[in-house]
């Protein structure tokens, strides 16, 4: 089973310990909704995932590679699989719309990848507009569609939706319906409960520095809080 499987991870900052003895194996299939409060670990637990961290204690596994063991050069085709889009702009202003999606495959740019990806976010009527042109919405999946180039298992996106209105956050939303019918996974960190309740196959909440909840989103709504 494609997985990310953290097992008894420890993470300190300082005198800080964020994550403290979690485990878990999260499939890559599906949409998993990652939850907790605000500095619960969300981030760091993604920037683990990928190897952007290492932990103190304990082993990061994606797609049964041990990315806290892997040199830089090796992490590189890993990160292309399980592509980590970060809040926030992640957009050149000077280059349209499809140019922005064209810079994932730069050095081999293949036309019909962009397309396609293209294609799949609902963007083609916009490619030629420039990132200041479009709103959020559409800016966020202008970044999904340049990771879809990279032919990723499963996107890893951290709150694609804080911050935005809700048409935006709407538009994104859609976007995780279309990664799931095009057979994709993602792991989406989130607060937008909304979007969970109508969209999750499986929630993962990060309390306290281990996962307190693991299962389906009803028994996940369903709890007390
Ligand atoms: N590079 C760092 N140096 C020091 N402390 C850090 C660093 N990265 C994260 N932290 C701390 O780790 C804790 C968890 O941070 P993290 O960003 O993972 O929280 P989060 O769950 O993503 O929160 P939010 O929902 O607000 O995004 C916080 O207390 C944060 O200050
Ligand atoms: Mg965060």
């Amino acid at each position: 089973m494609a997985s990310l499987k953290l097992t008894g991870i420890v993470k300190r900052f300082g005198d800080v310990t964020v994550l403290n003895g979690l485990s878990v194996e999260i499939p890559l299939s599906g949409l998993t909704f990652i939850v907790g409060k605000s500095g619960s670990g969300k981030s760091v637990l993604c920037r683990l995932a990928v190897g952007l961290l290492k932990p103190d204690e304990g082993s990061v596994e994606l797609l049964g590679e041990r990315v806290d063991q892997l040199p830089e050069r090796r992490l590189v085709p890993l990160r292309a699989k399980v592509p980590y889009l970060v809040q926030g702009p992640a957009l050149l202003d000077w280059l349209t719309l499809e140019a922005n999606v064209a810079l994932a495959v730069q050095g081999a740019p293949d036309a019909a990848r962009v397309t396609r990806a293209i294609d799949q976010m609902g963007l083609t009527a916009l490619k030629d507009r420039f990132p200041p042109q479009v709103g959020p919405g559409i800016r966020k999946r202008t970044a999904i569609a340049r990771a879809l180039v990279l032919q990723p298992t499963c996107l890893l996106l951290d709150e694609p939706t804080t911050g935005l209105d809700q048409i935006a956050a709407g538009q994104v939303n859609e976007a995780l319906e279309a990664v799931r019918d095009a057979g994709l996974g993602a792991l989406v960190v989130s607060h937008d409960y909304a979007a969970l309740s109508r969209l999750a196959d499986r929630v993962v909440e990060v309390r306290q520095g281990v996962v307190g909840y693991q299962g389906g989103k009803t028994g996940f709504l369903d709890a007390p809080k």
